[in-house]
């Protein structure tokens, strides 16, 4: 007989996946259960809270489709997306942070010379985004592949307006044999991220904003290196310090300056190598 306590319920759910043949699953589910069961305790939840949050996660299932991922956006504003981020990518000082992709990312953006403007429909202050792929030793890397997508300067994506199969503000860059890359687009402006679901609702009964400082994202690959996805936040933003997903670390905070009268964004991206993972993960076993 079970006769459930509160005193020996944990360890009666927790034995009930004694036998779980995944061993890594079984981990997940115990730590799961009990902290699932420490967080009841501590906050004695009640039959009424415990179906307000039965309804807030039928709602937030409710709200996902093929381009709306609410569970992920209530990842990122409870900080567990960048917790996740931030232990699966330890890195050695120097190299550059990686950063969350967001749900905005499309595959095949356009393939354009250095120079080109990957604002081709949008208007908004000029900006030149430039600097340098480097291995560790700060030697550059030739041919690296930049995949760069920013929202508007009214803080859209292209895929949040009335013609998303028209991509803009999106580009794919090699640098030169020198590292370079540099390529013209529009200052991105802070939004919202959307709000108008159970995760907004959370927000607002929180007293939190939605929005996330300006930024634009990268995706960059090199031979011979691990994948990167980062961002770079713009710097004197209002939410530099406030962002809702919890995204923005020192190190991809980057300066505005103006020069001839056009505003300069730089940054030296620095790339792991592939061979510098494989060691950490041998050191690790
Ligand atoms: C983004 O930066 O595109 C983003 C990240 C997390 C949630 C919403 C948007
Ligand atoms: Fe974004």
């Amino acid at each position: 007989m079970q006769n459930s306590s509160e005193s020996n319920l944990t360890d009666a759910v927790i034995e009930t996946f004694a036998k779980t043949e995944n061993a890594r699953l079984q981990e997940i589910m115990t730590a799961l259960v009990k902290h699932l069961h420490a967080f009841v305790r501590e906050v004695n939840l009640t039959q009424d809270e415990w179906f307000a949050g039965i309804q807030f996660l039928t709602a937030t299932g409710k709200m996902c489709d093929e381009r709306r991922q609410e569970f992920i956006l209530l990842s990122d504003t409870l900080g567990v997306s960048t917790l996740k981020d931030l232990i699966n990518n330890r890195k050695p000082e120097g190299l550059t942070e990686w950063n969350i992709l967001g749900p905005f990312y499309r595959a095949g953006a356009p393939e354009m010379a250095l120079g080109e403007n990957i604002a081709q429909n949008e208007t908004g202050e000029p900006l030149l985004v430039s600097g340098r792929v480097l291995a560790p030793n700060g030697s550059p890397i030739a041919n690296a592949l930049l995949d760069v997508w920013q929202s508007d300067a009214e803080g859209f994506y292209d895929l949040q307006k009335m013609d998303a199969s028209h991509m803009d503000l999106r580009g794919r860059f090699h640098t030169n044999e020198n590292g370079e890359y540099f390529f013209r687009t529009i200052k991105p402006s802070y939004y919202p991220i959307p709000d108008d679901g159970p995760v907004g609702k959370m927000l607002r009964a929180a007293g939190r904003h939605p929005y996330r400082p300006a930024h634009i994202h990268f995706q960059i690959s090199a031979d011979g290196y691990k994948a990167l996805t980062t961002e770079l936040y713009l710097n004197g933003d209002p939410y530099i310090d406030s962002d809702a997903v919890f995204g923005v670390r020192s190190s991809l905070v980057i300066d505005l300056e103006k020069r001839d009268g056009v505003l300069h964004a730089h940054y030296d991206f620095v790339m792991e190598p592939v061979s510098l993972e494989k060691r950490e993960n041998v050191g690790a076993e």
